[in-house]
């Protein structure tokens, strides 16, 4: 039987961490998501990292709490994405944790919706997470947009493959990782939501942790795609985690899964992580590949700033015309962000423009009407109002206009990779 909702606490003021806040944020996150924080270690960090922007509500505001604890907190990183050959500022929200003395009182919601505001105050169309209970962020207009797989793949369908002519192999060092991030911001430009992996969110220098990497270059040093991996200790008879296999053609994909092949002295199977639809499975020789057990990694997005999401990404050169689009979100408060509204969107010589609605009188293919759910499923990409149909989400829109925005905002389905 469902429980009834408990009362809710009246509403606690949200506000910025700052170091000196930081001891008592790391030892509520640490205490949430396990490891333990000693400032007193040395090395031990002392503030929140650059390009983030902490939030948080002390626990002396909430009736019973104490000083210089806090009751919630969480950290709103401010990353790019990519966006089918565009770039948007996406809030990555990271750390999101409710002191457990302060739980079932309603502080995560009110938490969840100042991080929201926050990201449309901070200029981030977009927020992203990775959920470990998707159905709470449900409720605040997330949607779930995209899951990482991995698949363990035996090393002797890879040893087979035969070498690809003009390839060599390169070690990423610190003097070639700038190479491997070039090709990499190169290789994920048309995809939708992959990360941007800027600093100073993303360290210039190597990954380190055992992280190894090889670069495939033609015979006159440019690169053409690299893999990347772990080595673990193998005793599941999985001797590597392979972080990447990106190449630009599927003769390089082909190129890196021969040079894993090499592995297989050393161990049977490597685990491989793919995006949904990753081209790396059309190169697998094999049909011995099989899921890896582990839990699915999901991602969740959520559309903060409609116009934003929209401006950021070019339109195909061929698309004109312009649809009324209607987002409604009774996820937040009214105002809380500019997901909802009534927009023009339109498309022309490759550009895509979006406004409110003035009552212009502009001949327009139509109305498209979008629950927050909907908008933030579609308005990532790679998906069409039918898709979100079938998820029982609210998409309704006249036929002229249904075909528009589907074009417009037709690509790869979104994929994300958190890491190098
Ligand atoms: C998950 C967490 C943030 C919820 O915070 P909270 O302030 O206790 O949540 P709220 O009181 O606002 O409750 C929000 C709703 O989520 C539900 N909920 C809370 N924790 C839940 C859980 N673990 N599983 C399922 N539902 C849960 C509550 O029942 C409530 O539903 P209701 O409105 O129908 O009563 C908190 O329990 C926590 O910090 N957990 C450890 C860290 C963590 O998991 N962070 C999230 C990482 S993705």
């Amino acid at each position: 039987m469902q429980q009834p909702a408990r009362p809710r606490l009246f509403r606690m003021p949200v506000r910025d961490l700052t170091a000196g806040d930081f001891a008592a944020y790391a030892s509520m996150s640490s205490g949430a998501f396990g490891g333990s924080y000693d400032p007193t270690a040395p090395g031990a960090p002392r503030d929140f990292s650059p390009g983030q922007t902490p939030l948080g509500i002390d626990a002396s505001s909430v009736p019973g709490g104490l000083d210089g604890v806090l009751a919630a907190g969480a950290r709103i990183r401010h990353d790019r994405v990519a966006l089918g050959g565009g770039v948007v500022g996406c809030g990555g929200i990271a750390g999101l944790a409710v002191h457990p003395a302060h739980r079932g009182d309603g502080l995560f919601g009110q938490l969840l919706t100042a991080v929201i505001a926050r990201c449309d105050a901070e200029g981030l169309p977009l927020s992203m997470l990775y959920p470990s209970n998707p159905a709470i962020y449900r409720r605040f207009g997330y949607q779930v947009v995209a899951r990482t797989e991995s698949l363990i793949v035996p090393l002797v369908d890879l040893q087979r493959l035969r070498p690809v002519p003009d390839r060599r192999l390169v070690p990423v060092t610190e003097q070639t990782m700038p190479r491997l991030r070039e090709l990499y911001h190169r290789l994920s430009a048309h995809e939708n939501a992959m990360l941007r992996r800027e600093a100073p969110l993303f360290e210039e220098g190597l990954p380190g942790g055992g992280w190894s990497a090889l670069l495939l270059e033609d015979l006159s040093g440019t690169a053409h795609g690299y893999v990347s991996w772990t080595r673990l200790d193998g005793g599941d008879g999985v001797g590597l985690e392979v972080h990447e296999v990106l190449g630009r053609t599927r003769a390089d994909r082909i190129a890196l899964l021969r040079s894993l092949g090499s592995w297989s002295t050393v161990t049977e199977n490597v685990r491989v992580r793919l995006r949904p639809e990753d081209p790396l499975l059309d190169a697998l020789p094999g049909g011995g590949a099989r899921p890896d057990p582990g839990p699915v990694p999901l991602v969740m997005m959520r559309v903060v700033d409609t116009v934003g999401a929209l401006r950021a990404r070019p339109a195909p050169p061929s698309l004109t015309g312009a649809v009324r689009l209607v987002v409604e979100d009774s996820t937040v408060p009214p105002g809380t962000c500019r997901a909802a509204g009534t927009f023009v969107v339109s498309a022309a010589d490759g550009r895509i423009e979006a406004a409110p609605e003035e009552g212009e009188d502009r001949v327009l293919l139509g109305t498209i009407r979008l629950d927050i759910h909907a908008a933030s499923l579609l308005l990532v990409g790679g998906r069409s109002l039918a898709d979100a149909r079938r998820l029982d989400l609210t998409a309704t829109a006249d036929p002229a206009a249904e075909t528009f925005l589907d074009a417009l905002l037709a690509g790869p389905r979104p994929g994300v990779l958190d890491a190098f």
